[in-house]
């Protein structure tokens, strides 16, 4: 008997790790992602505001990086990462998950478009911040202010 207990009390333990640490690696997966489009983002609005020369390169650099990551960040929100780790992300994600998901849709697509569009200074004025607008309008809903 005892011997069986020990035995359960191992395997949930060992269940309840193997969780734990699959909830950790998803959500350093859509930090690292998102933390990317932060620091991409830094020099590219900094030439929005006139505080640096435009550069076409920056620029295509963050745009390639919002292509990619929005086809990947609506699998990383998975049930089991609401908690178990330091996130910012907000338990409303799950109450209508789709969504939320639409989002990282619409500033991939957004992306998509101003990679097209932007060739000079002037284009990459008017289509940054269309791409721009979607950070804030998802962080005010979905991420805890910090
Ligand atoms: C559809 C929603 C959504 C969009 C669009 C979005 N974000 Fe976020 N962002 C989040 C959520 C949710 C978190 C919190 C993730 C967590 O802590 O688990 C986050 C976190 C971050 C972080 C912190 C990452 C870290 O290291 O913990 C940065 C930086 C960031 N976003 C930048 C951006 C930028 C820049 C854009 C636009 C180019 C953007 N985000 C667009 C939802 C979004």
């Amino acid at each position: 008997m005892k011997i069986k207990l020990a035995i359960g009390v191992t395997m949930a333990l060992a269940i309840a790790g193997a969780a734990y640490a699959q909830n950790v690696a998803v959500i350093k997966e859509r930090q690292t992602i998102l933390g990317g489009w932060g620091d991409a983002a830094k020099p590219v609005g900094g030439a929005l505001r006139g505080q640096a020369p435009f550069n076409l390169a920056e620029t295509q650099k963050l745009l390639n990086a919002i292509v990619d990551g929005s086809k990947k960040l609506p699998n990383l929100f998975p049930d089991d990462s609401k908690t178990g780790e330091k996130t910012e992300a907000l338990p409303v994600i799950w109450e209508d998950k789709a969504k939320f998901t639409a989002g990282f849709t619409k500033i991939g697509a957004d992306a998509t478009a101003a990679l097209a569009a932007i060739k000079d200074e002037a284009s990459f004025k008017a289509e940054i911040p269309k791409v721009l607008s979607n950070c804030g309008a998802c962080h005010k809903v979905y991420r805890k202010p910090g």
